[in-house]
Order: structure tokens, then C-alpha cells, then sequence
């Protein structure tokens, strides 16, 4: 079974419209909707924004549906003049830019009980999703997915993330979602279509593009587990 896993119904209400037989339970407070999708078996959940309901959503699937990878799929902001908006960001590994405990010593970023800064993403899972972008034609980059708990909306916060992590897109769940696997030992990937430039002009851009968005990276999955 492949677990699923948005922060929003905006990127989650049209992938599940295609679910077989579902079968729906609330763990937690978070709908779990598993069944058929594309002749694989999956379970797909609406986490909430952020990095406790992602890191929240990610453990009780993994205890109640025993996944044997976990998706996140969603919409991101642009860290890189080669994505625009529409494209596509894959994970080649995450990182929690607002991860800081650097007045103690550490490097920024990094995560002291597991002791890394970037949690690698399954190269099987990535590359095979980074594959068939490239089939679809979609403009496609993998790269580090950087998340946080804010919406990156600022030149300044976004040349920080880019400068000390090299990170391409950011969001606010893929890397809760990472650690909770990788603790775990759930292979794991982020799928990201971008939906703003994550600067001045995110808050303008964001809204006009989100649906659009969120339906690029709908139409990816299906061709993932299609192939
Ligand atoms: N998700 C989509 N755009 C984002 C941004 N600019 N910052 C954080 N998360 C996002």
C-alpha cells in the first residue's frame, strides 16, 4: 500500500474523486480515505499545513495502514529561476530551514536526534517520479524540498534558504513528513508543483495559481502510479 499524504483538499479532493471502493476512517482527527487508485492500493490523508499535523498525520499512517512508501504531494514556492510556476519539484532529499539550534553550537538546520541536516528522500521512489515529469513534458528539477512553519513571502527569507541549505522549493510539511519516515524507515519522496515565487509577490501569485498547481502535480501522481 502507498501512502498519500497533502496538506490541503485543494491537492487532494480530485486525486480521491479517482479512489475505488473507498473506505474512510478518522484517526486522530485526520481522515484516512484508503481503496484503488490507478490499480494500486493506497491511503491518502489531508494532513493540515505545517510540521506537527504533518509529522502527526505521517506516524498514525504508518501505525494504522503499515504503508510501504509514503507520498507528499502538494504545491510549493520557487527558490530557483529554473522553476516556474506550473513546474515541478521532486525530492532528492529535505531539510527544516527553521530548524535552529546554532546558538549551541550546531550548524543551522540541523536535526540533533537523528543528527542530520538533510534527510534523504528513496532514489528509487524520486527518480522514477522525476521520470515520468519528463514524459509528461512537465519542466521538472529535483533538488532539496526545504520546509518550515511559515509561508515564505520575502526576497530576504528566500535567498537564507536558498544560501545555506541549496534548496530549490519550499514548503511547510515535506521534511516533518521525511523525519517521521526515516525514523521509521518508510521510504519516502516530495512532489511539489509551484504555485508562487516565495517573495514579494508570493501573496499575489499564490492564489491565482494554487488550483492550477495542485492539479500538475494530481495529474503526475496518477501517471506515477499508472507506470
Ligand atoms: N507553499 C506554497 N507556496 C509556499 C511558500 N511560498 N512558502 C511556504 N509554503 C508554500
Amino acid at each position: 500500500m502507498i501512502g498519500i499524504i497533502a496538506a490541503m483538499n485543494v491537492e487532494m479532493e480530485s486525486l480521491r474523486s479517482h479512489i475505488e471502493n473507498p473506505e474512510s476512517e478518522v484517526i486522530s482527527g485526520i481522515r484516512f480515505v484508503r481503496g484503488i487508485l490507478d490499480g494500486k492500493e493506497v491511503v491518502t490523508a489531508v494532513c493540515g499545513i505545517g510540521k506537527v499535523f504533518a509529522a502527526l498525520c505521517a506516524q498514525t499512517m504508518i501505525l494504522h495502514y503499515q504503508p510501504s512508501s509514503i507520498i507528499n504531494t502538494g504545491v510549493a514556492g520557487t527558490l530557483t529561476d529554473e522553476l516556474g510556476i506550473g513546474s515541478v519539484a521532486v525530492s532528492t532529499a529535505v531539510v527544516q530551514h527553521d530548524m535552529d539550534t546554532s546558538p549551541l553550537g550546531d550548524p543551522v538546520g540541523l536535526i540533533s536526534g537523528i543528527n542530520k541536516i538533510e534527510i534523504p528522500a528513496d532514489r528509487l521512489l524520486s527518480g522514477r517520479m522525476a521520470a515520468c515529469a519528463k514524459v509528461m513534458g512537465l519542466k521538472t528539477l529535483s533538488g532539496v524540498i526545504a520546509s518550515g512553519d511559515q509561508f515564505v513571502a520575502s526576497a530576504e527569507r528566500k535567498a537564507y534558504i536558498t544560501e545555506k541549505f541549496g534548496a530549490i522549493a519550499c514548503e511547510m510539511e515535506g521534511a516533518a513528513i521525511g523525519q517521521v519516515c526515516f525514523v521509521n524507515k518508510v521510504p519516502f519522496c516530495v512532489l511539489r508543483a509551484i504555485s508562487d515565487s516565495a517573495d514579494g509577490s508570493s501573496h499575489m501569485d499564490y492564489p491565482t495559481f494554487v488550483q492550477m498547481a495542485a492539479q500538475q502535480s494530481v495529474s503526475l501522481l496518477r501517471r506515477f502510479l499508472n507506470a
